[in-house]
């Protein structure tokens, strides 16, 4: 029997552990079979990882619990999985993403820039449905007629506000359309109906005004997201019912409508404690669409979403080493890492989102309540609570003994808002980037996307 608790029960005694992601070996732990330790040897710290393979697990599962409800259900209506390029433009992960035959959802006009340069190197076709969200810029709407006139067949841009229709040019055939629904909020936020679409009250009516007889454009989505994400609450089912309802009303003096967009905000697993039931609320989804369509007397829908931390977060992970231990007082101690988290995990300073952190190795020590802090001088450069407790608990570090942690599940948004290989606070350099693939099982294979960002290109952008 030992006599002081090490890290490995702790963690084994809070969670269900260990679970398929996240497993030990040798003391150390591996993320989706990746032997972490060895990749920090080989590539230094700190690092950032992504395992591809991921990926196309993330999409296929989505593909076939949607198909096994449409099936249970014997809903007419097809589902379509778009990926929502916002969370992670990267070469690789979009052909990675494309792999799997998903269509596209933008957000601005260098998406059809994007768009082209994947056609040009025959990653995807004409055919690829893409589906236009936001508030758009000319430019923007410009970028859509113009693909719509080269030649792409299903570009669907889903209209923000009632003045956009008006900004479209012309195109030789109707242009298939989209609307978002406004979503009213939940209690937390400041204000009470999304900035983003159009109210709900005014969607039939400018149908019926605008739309009906418009020989340029034919409607064929109602478009409604849910910022806080897809969940079993009251709050998610009133608003997911709300825009249902305008569904109906709308197909039944519609008859080209036919795509449900729920958007994206499907969960990611957030914490060891994560036990969301992706397949009783994909079900649920259409179990309501089709019951709610069939007393209501219209066909159901195809069903779109456009996933982007569903798809891309749980492919990536951010890796920091411990510099060194300060004592500040006699209840706090810090571990002080050799990165920034403002800088590479913007979301945890932005917005207090907690990641899934656990150290790579020490498994074995005793454990301590630690505050974890960043590199940048800025008071707000810290990690100390985890998703489902307060406070941080890491191994003691031993004298000679180095430790190295991972935020795990961080492959969404986070290169993006940091403005990967720019301007950094401190001019810390963005780590480098390694890239994982397995073709085989049990075959990996490692590719340096970047290497550390160097002084020259920090200093460059900044005019030196
Ligand atoms: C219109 C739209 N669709 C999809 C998404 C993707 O959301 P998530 O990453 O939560 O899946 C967003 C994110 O902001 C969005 O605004």
């Amino acid at each position: 029997m030992r006599s002081n608790p090490i890290y490995q029960d702790l963690i084994e005694q809070t969670f269900d552990f260990p679970q398929r992601e996240f497993t030990i070996e040798n003391n150390s732990l591996q993320f989706n079979n990746l032997p972490l330790m060895e990749i920090i040897e080989k590539y230094g710290s700190p690092l950032r990882i992504t395992y591809l393979p991921k990926i196309g697990q993330q999409i296929q599962k989505a593909r076939r619990l949607f198909n096994a409800a449409i099936a249970n259900n014997d809903y007419k209506g097809n589902y379509v999985y778009c990926y929502c390029t916002k969370s992670n433009h990267f070469s690789f992960i979009v052909e990675e993403a494309l792999k799997s035959k998903v269509n596209i959802e933008t957000s601005s006009a260098f998406d059809f820039n994007l768009i082209t340069k994947l056609e040009e190197k025959k990653k995807l076709t004409k055919d690829i449905t893409i589906v236009c969200n936001g508030f758009k810029t000319q430019s923007y709407m410009d970028n859509i007629t113009k693909a719509i006139n080269s030649g792409y067949k299903n570009v669907i841009p889903v209209l923000d506000n009632l003045d956009e229709l008006e900004k479209y040019g012309k195109t030789e055939e109707p242009i298939n359309i989209g609307m978002r629904i406004a979503a009213e909020e939940e209690p937390k936020y400041e204000f009470y109906t999304s900035r983003l679409g159009i109210r709900p009250n005014e969607i039939v009516p400018f149908y019926k005004d605008k739309i009906e007889n418009n020989p340029n454009f034919k409607l064929k989505m109602l478009h409604f997201f849910i910022d806080t994400g897809i969940k079993d609450v009251n709050y998610y089912w009133t608003e997911f019912h709300k825009s249902l309802k305008i569904y109906c009303e709308l197909k039944k003096i519609c008859p080209e409508l036919n795509c449900l967009n729920l958007g994206g905000g499907m969960p990611i697993k957030q914490s060891l404690a994560f036990d969301f039931d992706y397949e009783y609320m994909i079900n649920e989804i259409v179990t309501q669409i089709k019951t709610t369509c069939q007393q209501q007397g219209v066909e159901e829908p195809d069903i779109f979403t456009e996933f982007g931390s569903y798809t891309v977060g749980e492919s990536g992970c951010v890796i920091f080493s411990v510099l060194g231990q300060k004592k500040q007082n006699d209840r706090e101690t810090w571990y002080m890492l050799d990165g920034s988290l403002m800088n590479n995990l913007p979301d945890i300073w932005g917005l207090s989102q907690r990641f899934i952190m656990l150290p790579v190795n020490l498994w074995n020590n005793e454990y301590t309540q630690v505050n974890l802090g960043g590199i940048t001088c800025d008071v707000g450069d810290y990690y100390n609570s985890d998703a489902h407790i307060n406070q941080v608990y890491l191994p003691n570090i031993k004298e000679g003994e180095r430790l190295h942690i991972g935020f795990f599940n961080t492959g969404a948004y986070q290169d993006t808002l940091s403005g990967y290989g720019g301007i950094k606070h401190c001019l810390l350099p963005s780590p480098p980037h390694v890239l994982i693939d397995e073709k085989k099982k049990g075959e990996l294979t490692y590719k340096v996307f970047a290497d550390e960002q160097t002084a020259e290109s920090m200093l460059s952008i900044l005019g030196y």
